[in-house]
């Protein structure tokens, strides 16, 4: 067991202990201290010191509505008057150089210490080029892909003036009603820990001074994806095997792989919020992993203590964030007013404030902000570097290698172009849905439905058909589709989930399509005519009926600017599929959390023993209909004799495993080749796979 103790004792209890904690937190990994820091540290009064840990919403640059909750939204008058008082360190969600420079120029002008702001935002799937969702860009399998394209959101973001990314999101999802495993790397670990180490180095570039260089933060540290029911911010219980086996490893990749920062998760974990969890955010991140760089709170998640019930107030909640380690207070306000009270009471000790802001003046340094504050805030990077026909390309080459194929009897796919495509579905001819969640910069305008993807590609007999509205009937609409269906060669049936359906605060309680749409597909798989599904959604789904027998199903998830490109690509066969899934797709809902590397139990479904007292559902197998990992091409692959360097596997070596892998169909293709072991026997019980 770990112990949740720290800054949750008694409040009479904390002035005797947090020195304690404070040492401990020293004689671990702290950023090296630096005479210049030290000399600007000596020279800051307590309120000086909060405004460096304070991260507000950019209002001066517009921040676009609804990605948070309405909180203490500042006039710009009042926010620039915080940033010349030196009580706003960082700014967060607004973009464009000439008003970044502008409130750069109050900062290190007309502050009394000159200390340069910090510009962050969510790029979590690029900026104004967008990319398919980062779940969709796991199914390539290709973590160089999520390298390439986290580098072209950093060279764009970077040139509108923007420092730091809260991105990656790193949390395993292994559960499909949560939201937001559209914005992670989907159930696997090992997938997890690759993507995420691809895309900090992807964001941060080799060189953190550099003007491209954008700085990264895994999130949300941590198990954020194991709350209870899928329901986001909810509960987690979990045990500390879970969390170092599951949930922690992708966070080490991500700092192994240079991350400076990290955020705090919204969740408890066994009763003890992340974000006031000082075995989390300082044993844990700073002793045991040699973290270096800041935490920063999500947004309010000091505040919210309040309501998790672990502080009394405000001032409590601040006190509590702080000295468990979350250096930096988003948007709530909290630091600025609470910690110079605190100091001065004798509730804080000076010092643990003065860490805070060591870390936080670090990684401001470590990107070069001192020695040049107006980095990142080039008008001529800003009108050259952002949108290019490069960056699209590569949005397309993305959106493409994240299709997987699912299903493909009679090989209906690809077809032929000159064939006369009905094509149906609220998807089809839909710009709004494209991007997916967590897209505050993209242009709908630039983007490309599959519509115009099938006619750039050079289709000519197409025939349009709605069909339905995302989530309400169409009047009329099922029975125009059906007559387009009844006069088309075959029928592309483009639905899933909106784009809103996923995300922050989308839980789901079944994650199957809406039922109109689910209807449409119904009436149009009456007629008979070859039917390929099209699947847009930012999860796992659980298909049922017309959707799960189609001769083809295709999950594209949310791929972006490019998607109907993309699409195009894959539909007529320029390009075979080689996406794999990143989560598995579940037979019913009530499985999940269904994910394929479960443990065994003692009473497994054992093939050609009975079925009888086994572990499964009366309505469905403890398997997936489509299991992670699973994806076809257009062409075969053959497999030959697989051979070991070594009989055995050292516990601390490695094993070459070699095979010849042939392409025996008549066209081009990619193969993943995966490989999962077992051990199978064991002194705790280990995943089937
Ligand atoms: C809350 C989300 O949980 C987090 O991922 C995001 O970075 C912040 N809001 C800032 O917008």
């Amino acid at each position: 067991m770990f112990r949740s103790t720290g800054p949750r004792l008694t409040v009479s209890l904390f002035p005797l202990l947090l020195p304690l904690f404070f040492m401990t937190a020293l004689a671990r990994a702290e950023v090296p201290l630096d005479p210049h820091i030290e000399a600007l540290i000596s020279r800051m009064t307590s309120e000086e010191k909060a405004g460096q840990l304070t991260i507000l919403q950019d209002e001066f640059r517009n921040t676009p509505p609804g990605v948070n909750p309405e909180f203490k939204r500042r006039q710009i008058s009042e926010l620039l008057a915080d940033v010349r008082a030196g009580k706003v360190g960082a700014l967060f969600n607004g973009q464009g150089v000439t008003l970044g420079r502008e409130a750069q120029r109050i900062a290190i002008e007309e502050s009394r210490l000159k200390i340069p702001l910090l510009f962050g935002a969510d790029v979590i799937h690029g900026f104004r080029t967008v990319f398919p969702i980062p779940l969709a860009e796991a199914a390539s399998f290709e973590p160089e892909l999520a390298r390439r394209t986290a580098r072209v959101a950093a060279i764009e973001a970077t040139a509108a003036g923007i420092h730091w990314t809260f991105a990656p999101m790193v949390d395993i999802a292994r559960d499909q009603r949560w939201g937001r495993v559209a914005e992670g790397a989907g159930e696997d670990v090992y997938l997890g820990k690759l993507f995420a180490a691809a895309r900090v180095r992807g964001f941060q570039g080799d060189d953190l001074r550099a003007e491209d260089s954008l700085l990264a933060t895994p999130k949300h540290f941590a198990a954020y994806g194991a709350v209870t029911g899928g329901m986001d911010y909810n509960t987690v219980e979990i045990s500390q095997q879970t969390l170092r086996e599951v949930h922690f490893p992708p966070f080490q990749a991500a700092f192994a792989a240079g991350a400076l920062t990290a955020m705090s998760a919204f969740n408890d974990i066994n009763g003890v919020p992340a974000s006031g969890s000082y075995w989390l955010q300082t044993q844990v991140l700073r002793g045991e992993w040699n973290f270096r760089g800041f935490v920063v709170g999500d947004y309010t998640a000091d505040l919210e203590l309040i309501r998790h019930g672990y502080a009394a107030n405000g001032s409590d909640a601040a006190r509590i964030a702080l000295a468990a380690g979350v250096d930096m207070s988003m948007h709530s306000g909290l630091y600025i007013s609470e910690l110079p009270k605190l100091v001065a009471a004798g509730e804080l000790p000076m010092a643990v404030l003065d860490q805070a802001v060591r870390r936080v003046l670090y990684v401001k340094k470590a990107l070069g902000l001192f020695e040049n504050p107006y980095r990142s805030l080039d008008a001529n990077r800003e009108a050259n570097q952002i949108g290019l026909p490069a960056h699209r390309d590569l949005a397309r080459e993305a959106a493409r290698k994240s299709v997987v194929l699912l299903r493909n009897e009679r090989n209906l796919l690809p077809l032929d172009k000159a064939a006369h495509i009905a094509l149906i579905g609220p998807l089809g001819d839909d710009r709004k849905n494209l991007f997916g969640p967590w897209t505050l910069f993209g242009l709908d305008e630039n983007s490309v439905t599959l519509k115009q993807g099938l006619i750039n590609a050079g289709v000519t007999r197409l025939s349009v058909e709605q069909g339905s509205e995302i989530e309400t009937a169409l009047e009329g609409g099922i029975e125009a589709a059906v007559a387009a269906a009844k006069n088309a060669d075959v029928v592309v049936l483009a639905l899933g989930e909106g784009e809103r359906m996923s995300g922050e605060a989308q839980s789901r309680t079944s994650i199957e399509i809406p039922a109109p749409q689910q209807a449409l597909a119904e009436a149009v798989a009456a007629t008979g005519k070859p039917l390929v599904v099209l699947l847009s959604s930012g999860r796992a789904l659980a298909l049922k009926g017309a959707l799960r027998d189609a001769d083809a199903v295709v999950a594209n998830w949310f791929l972006g600017g490019e998607a109907g490109n993309a699409l195009a690509d894959i539909l007529l066969g320029t390009h075979s599929p080689s996406g794999r899934l990143p989560v598995s797709f579940p037979f019913e809902s009530g499985q999940q959390p269904y994910f394929y590397n479960h443990r065994s139990t003692g009473r497994p479904v054992v093939p050609g023993e009975t079925t009888e007292f086994k572990t499964q559902y009366r309505e469905a197998r403890n398997a997936a209909l489509y299991s992670f990992g699973h994806g076809l091409t257009y062409t075969t692959f053959t497999y030959g004799e697989v051979t070991l360097s070594a009989p055995s596997l050292p516990w601390d070596g490695g094993l070459q495993v070699s095979a010849r892998i042939t392409n025996t169909g008549a066209r081009d293709g990619e193969e993943v080749v995966q490989l999962y072991i077992r051990d199978r026997v064991a002194s705790i019980t280990r995943p089937v796979r």
